[in-house]
């Protein structure tokens, strides 16, 4: 057994110890070579005939992190992914069928494949710690569990804990795995081995009932209140995501089968949905997500940088707010906010606190911690406390000499290598530096509302920035918890830029006519989480229109914002932060305002379907996104789908803007753009959307070097990406915000969640 990832040991009481160890790796992940390694030892143990088996970890943090999903890129038929799930259920039916007891050890997590392993043992045992964490989270890559994962969990916790905790890939603590029944034991990890060696000396599991309350126990012991069950699911589920996503729905399936069919009908039916899902375009986009954001964390990386310790915030407003808070409590670091007004500081302090306090009172977090953490806020009006700040970031309102002068009074306040970051929407930084005595240190910094939440942040060296700001940057950003991406310094950016003509072109259509609610349910039901007007009502319509007027000088008569628009700001409807906006909004409805109309001097007069209306905004995004691509804003497509899922909220299932194309194919983009160009100009196709029509050529198959990168980038030191280790269907990386149940950009199922991460710009605040 030299080659496999389990190392066996038999102990004086004839119970084996099984150490479960990938050579080489980080994390324990369930290779293709499992099973086979599983058979042979499970067959030498037989032979050994051991009285009860232990599996712990020989890693020092994790159980099983996941199942390796690079295996599934190499699935190319459906029938292949029916056999690995196939392969599964009858290793982990090997293991039960053992004449002795098992028991898995568990510390860190154990998690998709990992967890599944655990079930198939007659025990579990967890440590206490914070690093361990139990659950299913496949459909946050649009798949199933399929190692027997959705007919165990209901057994052990019951059908409502096992369909909340699949559809939402929900990660459980080690105390609530306890109380649920998903553990038999949790405990400090000094004692773990011991205490799973006394279960295994236990005998065979009896099986027994989930621990559950009256009324659901009512509820599920019988066919009736099931169906309840299982129709509520799969309501909730179709409303999340819109019909979008058949990972929920099959998961409700296979479920339902748990309780429905005979066992093997029931994993059949598990196999055959995970076989389908494996082969469905929406999990290929999830996974495509997954993969990009692995590779990128290890780009842009500079461990010998100086680390970012003292942080400051100018202006404590909507966005300073959210920025204090993340550096604090993810980042961790002290910061100092300065505003003008005593408002401001105290407005910034309440925010972080109101947050903490609710994570308080959810028992995430100790009074002690949220103490800790607000001690490491603090404010001034002046520049008191700055000399030895080693970041101060921006955010005061988008003023180009305001900027200016906040750069000057940086650079006189603090130390000769204090960076200087702008989190502007707009203006380029080229600008911003333009007066300053050490542009090196200047940088854009672009956050995207509600910061807490949004994944995305983009970074934006000028030409004169140096590499080792750059670095440093992009390792804060991490360590605040987002995924940077590194833009070219052009107004607007990416985000923005691609955003912008979406929104004008909703614009376009309220003005010839269409109705407010249909142009944002055409957006909803292509997959946006929001339409293009109530995005503009959660951004402000003034934000919008102090934007419009840089862009279109930067680049050009499409950014121009309807003129029109101005008469709501004169109107002082602004959006939600005024109550009215398109729509008008009270505490906990919102509804149109019909009376926009008549301000706009437009009466409704519905033309298009809702499909026109989606692809009439979306070609705007699109042609937009190419062109960045094309000027180096963005170095590589995958930065551009990754930079539209996350800032946006651009449908995750269709993987991107350049995915989206590549799907379409270059010549049906252009051509529908060149039709919609009959009528208005603007849509005509970009000169390289054009030239790959002609082609053939999609975005993917242009290696990322053949376009233009961003400044800088080609000398920052780079990590191989093709080296990049396999993924996993989960991590315990700290950085894996994307994949956490706090924070769930790809999450299919959680569209409030999605819907709350995917404002650019935006000023609203829901949780
Ligand atoms: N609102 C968004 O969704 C969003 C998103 C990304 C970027 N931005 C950009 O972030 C910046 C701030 O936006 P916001 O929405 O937080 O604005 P805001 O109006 O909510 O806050 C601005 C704050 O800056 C303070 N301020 C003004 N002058 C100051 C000075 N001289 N020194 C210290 N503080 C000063 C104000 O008192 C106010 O508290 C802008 O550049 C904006 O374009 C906004």
């Amino acid at each position: 057994m030299t080659d496999s990832v389990f190392s066996l040991e038999i102990d004086e009481q004839k119970l084996a110890v099984v150490t479960i160890d990938v050579p080489g790796e980080k994390m324990n992940t369930l290779r293709d070579s499992f099973a086979d390694d599983l058979q042979a030892l499970l067959t030498d143990a037989k032979q050994q005939s051991v009285k009860g088996m232990v599996f712990i970890s020989g890693k020092s943090d994790n159980f099983i992190a996941g199942a390796d999903v690079k295996m599934l890129d190499n699935v190319e038929k459906r029938e292949d992914a029916l056999a690995i799930s196939e392969l599964c259920h009858r290793a982990f039916f090997d293991m039960k069928k053992l004449p002795f007891p098992t028991v898995s050890a568990i510390h860190g997590p154990a998690l998709g494949g990992g967890l599944e392993f655990a079930l198939a043992c007659d025990y579990r045992v967890c440590t206490d710690s914070d690093i361990t964490k139990l659950g299913l989270p496949e459909v946050q890559l649009g798949l199933l569990p399929g190692g027997g994962g959705t007919q165990r969990l209901p057994k052990l916790v019951g059908l409502q804990k096992a369909l909340e905790w699949t559809l939402t890939g929900k990660q459980i603590r080690a105390k609530q795995a306890k109380k649920s029944g998903l553990v038999d034991d949790c405990v400090p990890q000094t004692v773990l081995l011991r205490v799973a060696k006394e279960f295994a000396l236990k005998g065979k599991a009896k099986a027994s009932k989930p621990k559950l309350d009256r009324l659901s126990q009512l509820l599920e012991s019988n066919p009736f209140g099931r169906n309840i069950i299982f129709k509520k699911a799969q309501e909730n589920v179709l409303k999340k995501t819109g019909g979008h996503y058949p990972a929920p729905l099959a998961i409700i399936k296979a479920i339902r089968a748990s309780v429905e069919l005979d066992e093997l009908k029931a994993y059949k039916t598990e196999a055959e949905g995970f076989a389908t899902l494996v082969m469905s375009s929406e999990s290929k986009s999830l996974r495509g997500i997954f993969f990009a954001t692995t590779e990128m964390k290890k780009e842009w990386r500079n461990e010998d940088a100086p680390a970012i310790t003292k942080t400051a915030v100018l202006g404590g407003g909507l966005m300073g707010a959210g920025i204090a808070h993340v550096s604090a409590v993810k980042a961790g670091v002290p910061v100092r906010i300065k505003d003008v007004a005593e408002q401001g500081i105290s407005n910034a302090m309440n925010y972080s606190y109101k947050i903490l306090d609710k994570k308080q009172k959810r028992r995430i977090l100790s009074k002690a911690d949220l103490q800790q953490t607000m001690n490491k806020i603090t404010g001034t009006t002046n520049y008191s406390g700055f000399k030895h700040i080693d970041l101060v970031i921006e955010a005061v309102f988008e003023d180009l000499s305001l900027k200016q002068g906040m750069v000057a009074d940086v650079e006189r306040e603090c130390q000769d290598n204090t960076i200087f970051a702008s989190n502007t929407s707009s203006l380029p930084i080229s600008q911003i530096a333009a007066q300053a005595a050490r542009p090196e240190n200047v940088i854009g910094l672009h956050y995207f509302s509600p910061v807490e939440k949004m994944p995305l942040v983009e970074i934006i060296p000028h030409e004169g920035t140096s590499q080792e700001t750059i670095a440093r940057i992009v390792n804060f950003a991490r360590k605040q918890g987002k995924t940077p991406i590194v833009v070219k310094d052009k107004a607007g950016f990416y985000v923005n830029r691609i955003l912008a003509p979406y929104v004008n072109e909703a614009a376009n259509l309220l003005l010839a006519g269409e109705p407010i609610e249909k142009i944002d349910a055409a957006l909803v039901e292509f997959g946006f989480p929001v339409g293009p007007l109530a995005l503009l009502d959660e951004v402000g319509i003034d934000i919008g229109s102090k934007i419009a007027p840089i862009l279109e000088k930067e680049l050009g008569d499409r950014f121009k914002a309807p003129d029109a628009f101005s008469r709501l700001i004169d109107a002082k409807r602004l959006g939600r932060k005024t109550g009215r906006g398109f729509y008008l909004y009270d505490k906990k409805s919102k509804k149109v305002d019909e009376s926009v109309y008549e301000l706009l001097g437009v009466s409704p007069s519905p033309r298009l379907n809702k499909s026109e209306i989606a692809k009439r905004c979306v070609s705007q995004m699109l042609n937009e996104a190419a062109r960045c691509l094309d000027e180096g804003i963005i170095a590589s497509p995958r930065d551009g789908d990754i930079g539209a899922i996350f800032g946006i909220g651009f449908p995750p299932f269709l993987g991107g803007p350049f995915s989206y194309m590549d799907k379409l194919g270059a010549d049906k983009v252009s051509s529908e753009m060149a039709t919609f160009a009959n009528y208005n100009a603007v849509f005509a196709p970009c000169a390289p959307l054009v030239a790959m029509a002609d082609t053939g050529a999609s975005f993917y198959q242009v290696t990322p070097v053949q376009h233009a990168k961003p400044a800088n980038q080609q000398e920052v030191v780079q990590d191989d990406v093709t080296a990049t280790k396999s993924p996993t269907v989960t991590t315990n990386d700290t950085d894996n915000e994307q994949l956490d149940e706090e924070n769930t950009p790809v999450l299919a199922t959680d569209s409030e969640e999605v819907a709350e991460s995917d404002t650019a710009d935006s000023s609203k605040e829901k949780k």
